[in-house]
C-alpha cells in the first residue's frame, strides 16, 4: 500500500500541543523527539526485543522514557542504514489490511469522516454494520494517525461534535444534551445529489441501549489527535471545549450515588446487549477514568473550565481509590473475601458492601493464580461480578488507573491464564461464559450470546491493539508478539471476522461479520505500535503520583 510505504510518520513537532500534563511528561518528551524520515519498511529488530525480554533484560516499566534507554528499543530510532542487516519486512497481511481499511472509508460530501463497521457484502442482513460507529472508529483513527494521516480523524471529531448538538428523543423522552451517538450513517440522495446524515443515540439500536462509552472515546481520541499532530487548535476551539464540557456535565452530575463510579444501564458499551453489565461495570469505569484524565489535559482554564477541572480532580481521586481498593482481586484478596463476615454495620466494617462469601462462584477458586490479579467486572451492594473483562483491564493499564504493581499483576495473570484469556486467538472479551440457567436469567435467553460466543466469552480480534499497548507499557512486548503471531495465523484466511467462538477462540463466530473494520484496524495498530513503541504516547497516560494507591497491599503487588 502506498500509505504504508510513503508515509514517514513525520509530525510537525515545532507546533506541539500545549497539552500540559504533569503526569504525562515522560511521554510528551518522547513525542518531542524529532522523528527520523524512516520509511515504513524501516529496520526494527523485533526478535532482538523479544530475546532481550526473554533473557530478563526487560523490566516492567512505569516510565516510558526508561523503555527507550533499553538497547533493543533504540533500534526503533536507528537510521535505516545503521541496522540495515535487520531490515524489517512487513507481513503481507499489513498491505492487505491497509487496502481493506481504505475500502471501509466513508465520505460525506467528498470528505472522509469515518470507517464503516463491516464491509461484508455476503452477509444477508446489513443491520447497522454499514454505519460509522464511534467506538469502532477508534482503532481506525489510531491507524491513520500513526500513519501520518490525521485529516479523517479531525473530520470525524468535528462531525460527531455536530451530531452531539442534535436533539435526541426516544419516544417522548429526551436524552441529555451531551450524549454522543453510538453510530451514524451517511446516505446518498441520488436525485438531489447530496449526502445526508442520520445518527443513532440509542433510539434505533437493538434494545434501545445508549452508548455511555462514545463520549469517553471521543475525548480520548481528541487527545490522541492532539498528541499525534501537535495541533492543539482543534482541542482548544470553542466547539471542542463545549463538546467536552457537555460530556463531562453528564457524567459528573450529582445524584443519589454513594460511590464515585458511574452508574450505568446494561449494554452501554462495546457489549451492547443485556449481559449483566449494569451497575458499575469496569468496562465503563476505566474509560470514564481515562476520559477524565484526558479532559483534564485539554480543558481551558477559563472560569467554567476551572470549575470542571476542580470537579474532575476530586472525582479522579475518589475514583482511583475506590477502584484500586474494591475492584481489585488476587489470591490474597480472594482468600480475604472468602473469609468475610457479613451484616457488619458502621464505619468499621471490613466487608463494606456486604458481599456474601457463598456468592463467590466456584470457577474463580481454580482460575486465580498465585501470581497475578485483575479488576473484577463490577462492585455494588452485595454483588461482586468476578468475571474478567479485557477492555476494562487494558484501559486501566493504559490510563494508569492500575498502579504499576497492579499493571504487572494483570500482565502476570494474562501470562498465567493464557489458554483461558487468549487461547488460539486474541482476546477473550469476558471470562468465563454464562451458561444454562444463569445465561437464561442474565442475558434473557439471548441466542446471539450463547456460552463462549459473541459477548459471552467470545474472542474479539479488535482487542489485540489494546492488549499490545498494555504489553508495551508494562515492558512485555514479547507477549504482544506472541498474540500477533496467533492473529496472523488465521485472521486474513478467515476473512477478518468480527469475533470467534469457543473456549479457545478456535471457531469463526456463529454470526460474525467478515471484513470487520475494527478487526483489521486493531491488527494494524498493534503492528505499528510494536514497530514503533513511541506511538504508545497517543493512547497512554503515565501514573499520577498524587493519586496514592491504597495502603493495603496483597501478595501479588509485592513480587
Ligand atoms: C456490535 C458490537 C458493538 C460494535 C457494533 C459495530 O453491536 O457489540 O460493540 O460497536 O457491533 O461493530
Amino acid at each position: 500500500m502506498d500509505g504504508v510505504r510513503e508515509r514517514t510518520g513525520l509530525r510537525k513537532v515545532e507546533s506541539r500541543a500545549s497539552v500540559t500534563e504533569a503526569d504525562d511528561l515522560d511521554l510528551s518528551r518522547l513525542l518531542e523527539r524529532p522523528r527520523l524520515k524512516l520509511e515504513r519498511k524501516r529496520s526494527f529488530d523485533e526478535r532482538s526485543l523479544s530475546d532481550h525480554a526473554a533473557a530478563g533484560s526487560l523490566q516492567p516499566v512505569d516510565s516510558f522514557e526508561s523503555m527507550l534507554s533499553l538497547g533493543a528499543m533504540r533500534s526503533v530510532l536507528d537510521t535505516p542504514t545503521s541496522s540495515a542487516h535487520n531490515s524489517f519486512e512487513p507481513h503481507p497481511m499489513v498491505a492487505e489490511a491497509w487496502d481493506a481499511l481504505r475500502r471501509s472509508i466513508v465520505l460525506f460530501r467528498g470528505h472522509p469522516v469515518g470507517t464503516i463497521a463491516a464491509y461484508d457484502h455476503a452477509s444477508e442482513e446489513v443491520l447497522n454494520y454499514d454505519q460509522v460507529f464511534v467506538r469502532d472508529f477508534v482503532p481506525s483513527a489510531l491507524a491513520f494517525l500513526m500513519n501520518g494521516e490525521p485529516d479523517i480523524v479531525k473530520n470525524f471529531l468535528l462531525k460527531t461534535l455536530q451530531l452531539q448538538g442534535w436533539e435526541k428523543k426516544i419516544d417522548r423522552f429526551k436524552l441529555g444534551e451531551g450524549v454522543m451517538p453510538a453510530s451514524f450513517k451517511v446516505s446518498h440522495d441520488p436525485i438531489r445529489k447530496t449526502d445526508n446524515l442520520t445518527a443513532d443515540f440509542g433510539e434505533s439500536a437493538i434494545g434501545r441501549v445508549a452508548p455511555v462509552d462514545s463520549g469517553f472515546w471521543w475525548i480520548i481520541l481528541l487527545r490522541a489527535y492532539t498528541k499525534s499532530t501537535g495541533d492543539s487548535a482543534l482541542a482548544e476551539s470553542p466547539e471542542c471545549q463545549r463538546g467536552m464540557r457537555l460530556i463531562l456535565a453528564l457524567c459528573l452530575s450529582e445524584g443519589f450515588d454513594t460511590f464515585p463510579t458511574l452508574l450505568c444501564a446494561d449494554g452501554c458499551s462495546m457489549i451492547d446487549r443485556r449481559m449483566g453489565i449494569y451497575g458499575y461495570p469496569i468496562e465503563i469505569q476505566a474509560l470514564f477514568f481515562m476520559a477524565l484524565r484526558c479532559a483534564l489535559s485539554m480543558l481551558k482554564q477559563d472560569a467554567e473550565g476551572k470549575e470542571f477541572i476542580a470537579r474532575i480532580v476530586k472525582r479522579l481521586h475518589a475514583l482511583s481509590y475506590h477502584i484500586r481498593s474494591y475492584f481489585w482481586i488476587d489470591f490474597q484478596q480472594l482468600n480475604d473475601i472468602y473469609r468475610y463476615k457479613t451484616e457488619e454495620y458502621s464505619h468499621t466494617a471490613v466487608n463494606k458492601f456486604n458481599v456474601i462469601p457463598d456468592s463467590i462462584p466456584d470457577w474463580i477458586f481454580d482460575f486465580m493464580p498465585v501470581r497475578g490479579g485483575y479488576f473484577i467486572g463490577n462492585v455494588s451492594p452485595a454483588r461482586m461480578d468476578f468475571r474478567w473483562f479485557a477492555l476494562g483491564n487494558c484501559v486501566a493499564i493504559l490510563s494508569s488507573l492500575a498502579t504499576p504493581e497492579q499493571s504487572v499483576a494483570i500482565m502476570d495473570l494474562l501470562e498465567e491464564r493464557w489458554d483461558q484469556l487468549l487461547g488460539e486467538m486474541p482476546l477473550k472479551i469476558a471470562y468465563p461464559a454464562l451458561e444454562n440457567h444463569e445465561w437464561q436469567i442474565v442475558t434473557g435467553c439471548d441466542p446471539k450470546n450463547t456460552r463462549w460466543s459473541y459477548h459471552n466469552g467470545g474472542t474479539w480480534p479488535v482487542l489485540l491493539w489494546l492488549f499490545t499497548a498494555a504489553c508495551i507499557k508494562t515492558g512485555r512486548p514479547q507477549i504482544a508478539r506472541r498474540a500477533i503471531d496467533l492473529a496472523e495465523n488465521r485472521l486474513s484466511k478467515d476473512g477478518w471476522p468480527e469475533y470467534y467462538d469457543g473456549k479457545l477462540g478456535r471457531y469463526v463466530g456463529k454470526q460474525a461479520r467478515k471484513l470487520q473494520t475494527w478487526s483489521i484496524a486493531g491488527y494494524l495498530v498493534a503492528k505499528m505500535m510494536l514497530e514503533d513503541p513511541s506511538h504508545l504516547g497517543m493512547i497512554s497516560l503515565e501514573e499520577d503520583k498524587a493519586m496514592k494507591p491504597p495502603i493495603k497491599r496483597s501478595a501479588s503487588w509485592t513480587i
